[in-house]
């Protein structure tokens, strides 16, 4: 069985790494050392979610009753964050081979009132940040939530923003967890959180068995499990879930390194099959994802369920009720024109992440494909 957010495989190592994850202590001080060499005198402060990195950020730099510009493409988690402190966004449709908002169009939509820019590397490819380097006046926000580990003409993306975020737990087997990258200056507390049944639920998530379980009988509450994460005040990152981290962060390049080359191979099978795939320089893929073909566009969801009779777990990750401008009270609330957004639109209905973990084999790939040709050719 194949599945889209990060497995543990289960041999001596992760074993180990699990048994002291739960029972001892990492090496913090590695860790930080570890990171501060991929962002160089910044401060770096572990959240319990991405979402509370970003709260943070909006909180230091003034962001409250202001205008900030994003992705019409992304997902409605931010919603309650906008409305929380009253910022009024300018969202920007994306363009189709990235899933990125072009540089070009964010800069033509500055104006006087913009305060911030909300830059995210989507499913795992960077936005080109020399353009956006260009652009002076508001403040750059990256969104690294897909994007740990990648990088941009050599540096890596999270030292490009005033300030940066990312989120762990889509591409390290831990169960939670925002990395703020800010200022050293920024005087930051935050209340300790403990390991609860929901990050239980999480961790068992990880192994395919209990993955099929949730799939297959609790899906919609699984889904509304990270949504439903309501901690008002950002809070710090539980010390298991740190301590997940840190364990498979020590030898992350090598199985990244692996990842990415899977990912070009799986990409091109894709492309084979009349699919849409994302740009792939400087891609870490967190998501594989793809556009079914247009033909298909109305098939897409029928796709996704019969793939999973093969044992291919897919999302849609965002599907039309996740899209942050596909959200009715957004529409209302900031009176959306979809005319406006024909990329995004297009997306949601036609978006399908595939499965990939590190682990993965060629011949693991080989049997996805087959199983897609075999669903494509009933449908
Ligand atoms: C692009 C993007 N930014 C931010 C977030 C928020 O991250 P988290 O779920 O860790 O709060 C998500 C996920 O929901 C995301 O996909």
């Amino acid at each position: 069985m194949f599945f889209v957010h990060p497995q543990i495989k289960l041999n001596r190592e992760n074993l180990k790494r699990i048994f002291f994850s739960f029972l001892g202590k990492s090496d913090f001080v590695s860790l930080k050392k570890k990171l501060s060499l991929m962002f160089t005198e910044k401060q770096l402060v572990f959240t319990d979610m991405g979402r509370s990195a970003f709260k943070i950020i909006v909180e230091k730099l003034n962001l409250q009753n202001s205008q900030i510009i994003m992705p019409a493409y992304i997902c409605d988690i931010f919603y309650p964050i906008l409305k929380q402190y009253n910022i009024k966004p300018i969202f920007l449709d994306i363009d189709l081979n990235t899933f990125n908002v072009n540089p070009d169009k964010i800069s033509q939509s500055v104006t006087p009132q913009t305060k911030a820019i909300l830059v995210a590397h989507t499913y795992g490819l960077p936005v080109d940040m020399e353009r956006i380097k260009e652009i002076k006046g508001p403040i750059i926000i990256e969104d690294c939530a897909h994007t740990f580990g990648a990088r941009y003409q050599n540096e890596f993306v999270g030292n490009f923003g005033q300030a940066s975020f990312f989120s762990l737990y889509k591409q390290f087997p831990t169960f939670r967890g925002g990395l703020l990258i800010c200022p050293n200056n920024w005087d930051i507390n935050l209340s300790k959180t403990s390991f609860n049944t929901r990050d239980f639920i999480s961790f068992l998530n990880s192994f395919p068995f209990f993955s099929f379980l949730f799939k297959t009988f609790g899906e919609k509450a699984a889904e509304k499990m990270p949504r439903k994460e309501k901690t008002l005040k950002p809070s710090a990152l539980n010390s298991v879930s740190l301590n997940f981290f840190s364990y498979f962060l020590e030898d992350y390049e090598e199985p990244l390194r692996r990842r990415i080359a899977l990912a070009l191979f799986f990409q091109e099978e894709l492309k084979k099959l009349g699919l849409l795939v994302q740009e792939s320089t400087n891609n870490v893929f967190c998501y594989l994802s793809a556009l079914v073909p247009k033909e298909l566009e109305g098939k897409r969801d029928e796709l996704v369920k019969k793939l999973r009779r093969e044992g291919v777990f897919c999302t849609r990750m965002w599907n039309t009720s996740r899209t942050i401008i596909l959200n009715p009270d957004v529409q209302q609330e900031y009176n959306i024109d979809l005319n406006e957004f024909p990329n995004t639109v297009e997306a949601a209905n036609r978006v399908i992440n595939f499965p990939l973990q590190n682990h993965y084999t060629k011949k693991d790939i080989e049997k996805i494909i087959q199983a897609i040709k075999k669903v494509l050719t009933k449908l």
